[in-house]
């Protein structure tokens, strides 16, 4: 199977790209494995004909819109982000009519619509800079509040309204602070996604999106690693780091980031399939915020 995939990817001129939790088997295929930002970037950057997205869906769709003359495939047409589907492109009308004076910033994890009502997108990466970088004192920030929360800690001179208020992903909502105890008792260096809710964060040593986690574990601390997001990020470490000690929760799993299997992924290669098509229209206005995001940096 992993030659059959190598061989297409060379006849179609396809590039696959992977997300840090998609499984270990897809990664290894992968020509480029990151978080959200980094996968947006190499998309834009890509002479690829093909770009086949190992992720969910909100990736692929970032990928569309950075690179639109490209064809862009995701594996299974329903990976989908239930946090994404927080935020409808009616509550960001109707936070604008409530707050005429506010930006609005709208986390990646989201759909191409919702980003096309944004001033400017953000993924946890960049979070801070972001919000950081607009003149506004009143920030509407959606889908996760858990990330919201951690750029108002940042960032307490400005005043961040969540949206919705209770926008959350159920992966990161499962840790707890008796997952900081237990690890507490065993010792080493807490790492924690942004997504975790705000108790968890402020216990942890360092707070990152999946590739800061990346570059964190290269610069050291002590082990082992407690890695406090999707289960896949340990086992992406372990790659990385050989030898190094990195813990992940067990029952922490994004369902819809293990539905793409090595044969869906040589069907994607083979026929095209799905293919992710947007209204131009979308595409243009969420272009826009998705770029303000990449000029501003990680
Ligand atoms: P990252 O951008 O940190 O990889 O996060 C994406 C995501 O879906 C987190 O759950
Ligand atoms: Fe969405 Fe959560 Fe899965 Fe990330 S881990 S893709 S935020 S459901």
């Amino acid at each position: 199977m992993e030659k059959e995939i190598r061989a297409l990817k060379a006849e179609k001129n396809a590039v696959i790209m992977a997300h840090n939790y998609q499984p270990p088997e897809i990664q290894a295929l992968a020509d480029v494995v990151g978080d959200s930002l980094e996968l947006a970037v190499k998309a834009k950057e890509t002479a690829a004909d093909l770009i086949v997205v190992c992720g969910v869906r909100f990736m692929a769709e970032t990928a569309k819109i950075l690179n639109s003359a490209r064809k862009v495939v995701i594996p299974v047409e329903d990976a989908g982000c239930p946090l994404a589907d927080f935020l409808t492109p009616d509550m960001i009308r109707e936070a604008r009519r409530r707050h005429p004076d506010a930006a609005v910033v709208v986390y990646v994890n989201s759909t191409a619509e919702s980003k096309a009502l944004a001033d400017i997108t953000c993924t946890s990466a960049n979070a801070v800079r972001v919000v950081a970088s607009l003149p506004n004192d009143t920030i509407l920030f959606g889908p996760d509040a858990n990330l919201a929360a951690y750029v108002q800690r940042e960032l307490p001179e400005k005043t961040i309204i969540p949206l919705p208020p209770g926008g959350h992903c159920y992966v990161h909502t499962g840790f707890t602070l008796a997952d900081v105890e237990a690890a507490r008792k065993k010792g080493g260096t807490i790492v924690c996604h942004p997504e975790c809710p705000p108790e968890v964060q402020m216990q942890a040593d360092l707070i990152a999106s999946t590739g800061g986690m990346v570059r964190g574990a290269a610069a050291g601390g002590e082990e082992p690693w407690w890695v406090f997001t999707e289960r896949e990020m340990a086992s992406r470490l372990r790659v990385l780091y050989p030898g190094r000690i990195f813990y992940e929760k067990p029952e922490a799993v994004c369902a819809d980031m293990k539905k793409i299997s090595l044969e869906d992924l040589r069907r994607a290669l083979e026929s095209g399939e799905h293919e992710v098509v947007l209204p131009p229209e979308v595409m243009d206005r969420a272009r826009r915020a998705i770029e303000r995001m990449i000029a501003v940096g990680a």
